[in-house]
C-alpha cells in the first residue's frame, strides 16, 4: 500500500494508505476468501447434502446474494474508510439514521471469533498431513487406512491440539507484528500454484476417478434430496466461503483508492472463489466413488479422500505435502481476516497494544476450540441443540450470524444509504449495473436470506 490517499479532497481517507493496485486489493479479498471452505468444507455439505439440488442453490446463493453482498461491504468500506464499527457508526450518522449500525461490528466481532475457533483445528489436521505426508502414513494406502489414519487423527487429543495450538500461534504471530503483507504477499505466489496443482489433480482424478460419476453427482439436481437446512447450509456456505457478513471485506474496501472499479473487484473474487471449490470437487468426488467412500460421511471427508489418492499416484508424497502446504497457507490468510476484527475491537476499545489483542484473542479462541478438539474425540458423545460443540458453533456462527450480519449489511446498503451516495461511490453512474446492484441488495439479497431464515426455523414454509 501507499501512503497517498487518493481522490478528492472533500472526502475521507483511509488513516492506513491504500491499496498499491486493484490487483492487491482483488488478491488480499481473494486470500481471505479462498481456504477451508472451498477445499474442506464445500466438498462434505455438498456430500452431506444430497449433490447438484445442493449445488444448484449454493451457486444461486453465491450470485444472487453474496455477490451484491460483497459489493455492499466493499462500498461501504470505502466511503467510512475506518474499522467496520467506526464505519457504520459514522455512516449511520451520516445519513441521518442511528450510530447504532455500530453494532453489526459487534456481529463480525463474535463471528470471526467464533469460527476462528475450530477453524484452527481443522487447519491443525492439516498440518499433522503435512506431517503425514513425509512419514508416509498413507503411500499405498486402502480405504480402510486412510479413514483409520483420519480416525486416529482426529480423536487423537494429542495430535488435534498440537496442531490446533500450532496453527493458532502462526496466526496469532502475524497479527501480533502486524505482518499481514509480507504473507498476502506471498499468496500471490502460492495460490496459482494452489489452482495449478488442483488443476493436476482434476486430470488425475479424470483419469483414474469416477469422474463421470461425480459429475453427475455435483451437477444434476435431485430436488427430493433437499432440505429446507440444505437451504440454510447452502446459503450459510455462500457467506463463509465468501468471507462476507462480518465486515472483513468491509475492513479491506476501507484501503480501496478512489476510482477502482468495485462491482468488478467483486465480480472476479467470487468468480476465483467459486472455480477453487467446484475444482476441489471435481478432485474428491470422482475419487470418493471410485473407491467405495460414503460421499456424506462429514468432516473427515476430504482428508479422507486426498490421501487415498495421494497414496496411489507417482511421487504422491510429494504432491501430498505440497497440497497440504498450500492449503496451510491458504487457511493462514484467512484465519488473520477472521481474527482482525476482535484485535482491532480491543485496541481500539480498551487501548491495548497490538500484540497483547493478538495474544488474548488467539488464547480465548484457543480455549473455545478445545471445545472443537474435544467435540472429535472424548467429547463426541457430549451433545445439544445442533450436535456436538463443534456443530454447534459453526451452525450458529456460519448459518445465523453471517447471515445475520450480512442482511444487516445489504440493508444499509441497499435502503439507508441514500441513492446519492451508493451510486456516486460504486462510480458506474446510475445505468445498469448500479440499477442491477441497488434492486439485488435492496429486494432480492435481504428477501432471501429473510426466507431462508424463517423457513429452516419452521416459521415458514415454502
Ligand atoms: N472464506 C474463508 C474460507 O472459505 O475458508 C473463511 C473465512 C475467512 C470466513 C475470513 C470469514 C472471514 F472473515
Amino acid at each position: 500500500m501507499n501512503e497517498q490517499a487518493a481522490g478528492s479532497p472533500s472526502r475521507r481517507s483511509s488513516l492506513h494508505g491504500h491499496w498499491s493496485s486493484r490487483l492487491a486489493f482483488v488478491m488480499a479479498v481473494t486470500g481471505s476468501a479462498v481456504g477451508l471452505g472451498n477445499i474442506w468444507k464445500f466438498p462434505y455439505v455438498v456430500g452431506e447434502y444430497g449433490g447438484g439440488a445442493f449445488v444448484l442453490i449454493y451457486l444461486v446463493a453465491v450470485f444472487a446474494v453474496g455477490l451484491p453482498i460483497m459489493t455492499s461491504e466493499i462500498l461501504l468500506g470505502r466511503r467510512g474508510r475506518r474499522n467496520p464499527i467506526a464505519t457504520m457508526r459514522i455512516l449511520g450518522e451520516e445519513e441521518g439514521s442511528t450510530p447504532h449500525w455500530q453494532w453489526l461490528g459487534g456481529i463480525g466481532v463474535l463471528a470471526g471469533f467464533l469460527i476462528l475457533s475450530f477453524y484452527s483445528v481443522i487447519a491443525g489436521w492439516v498440518l499433522s498431513y503435512i506431517v503425514n505426508s513425509f512419514t508416509g502414513a498413507y503411500s499405498g494406502a486402502d480405504l480402510d487406512q486412510v479413514v483409520s489414519l483420519f480416525e486416529t487423527t482426529s480423536s487423537s487429543l494429542t495430535i488435534s491440539t498440537i496442531g490446533h495450538t500450532v496453527f493458532m500461534v502462526m496466526t496469532a504471530v502475524v497479527v501480533a507484528l502486524g505482518v499481514q503483507h509480507g504473507l498476502e504477499r506471498a499468496i500471490r505466489i502460492l495460490m496459482p500454484l494452489l489452482m495449478v496443482l488442483l488443476l493436476i489433480l482434476v486430470a488425475y482424478s479424470y483419469i483414474e476417478g469416477d469422474f463421470a460419476r461425480a459429475v453427475d453427482f455435483m451437477f444434476t439436481p435431485n430436488f427430493d434430496a433437499l432440505t429446507s437446512e440444505a437451504v440454510l447450509v447452502a446459503l450459510g456456505q455462500a457467506f463463509f466461503t465468501l468471507s462476507i457478513g462480518m465486515g472483513t471485506v468491509m475492513a479491506y474496501g476501507a484501503y480501496l483508492p478512489e476510482g477502482t472499479p468495485i462491482t468488478s473487484s467483486a465480480l472476479t473474487v467470487v468468480l476465483a472463489d467459486t472455480l477453487i471449490a467446484i475444482l476441489a470437487g471435481l478432485v474428491i468426488f470422482p475419487i470418493i466413488f471410485a473407491n467405495g467412500l460414503d460421499p456424506a460421511s462429514g468432516p473427515g471427508l476430504v482428508f479422507e479422500a486426498l490421501p487415498l489418492a495421494f497414496g496411489q499416484m507417482p511421487g504422491g508424497i510429494y504432491f501430498g505435502a505440497l497440497f497440504f502446504v498450500l492449503v496451510t497457507f491458504a487457511a493462514w490468510t484467512s484465519s488473520i481476516g477472521l481474527i482482525e476484527p476482535a484485535v482491532a475491537w480491543i485496541v481500539e476499545t480498551f487501548y491495548r497494544p497490538r500484540a497483547e489483542a493478538a495474544i488474548i484473542v488467539a488464547l480465548a479462541a484457543w480455549l473455545l476450540g478445545m471445545g472443537t478438539v474435544f467435540s472429535f474425540s472424548v467429547g463426541s458423545d457430549f451433545v445439544f441443540w445442533q450436535g456436538t460443540i463443534f456443530d454447534n458453533v459453526e451452525y450458529l456462527s456460519t448459518n445465523i450470524l453471517l447471515p445475520l450480519g450480512g442482511l444487516l449489511i445489504t440493508v444499509f446498503a441497499g435502503w439507508v444509504l441514500c441513492r446519492n451516495s451508493s451510486s456516486e461511490e460504486l462510480g458506474v453512474g446510475t445505468g445498469f449495473i448500479y440499477r442491477g446492484w441497488r434492486f439485488m441488495a435492496r429486494f432480492v439479497a435481504p428477501a432471501a436470506v429473510v426466507l431462508v431464515f424463517l423457513h429452516a426455523t419452521g416459521l415458514v414454509k415454502l
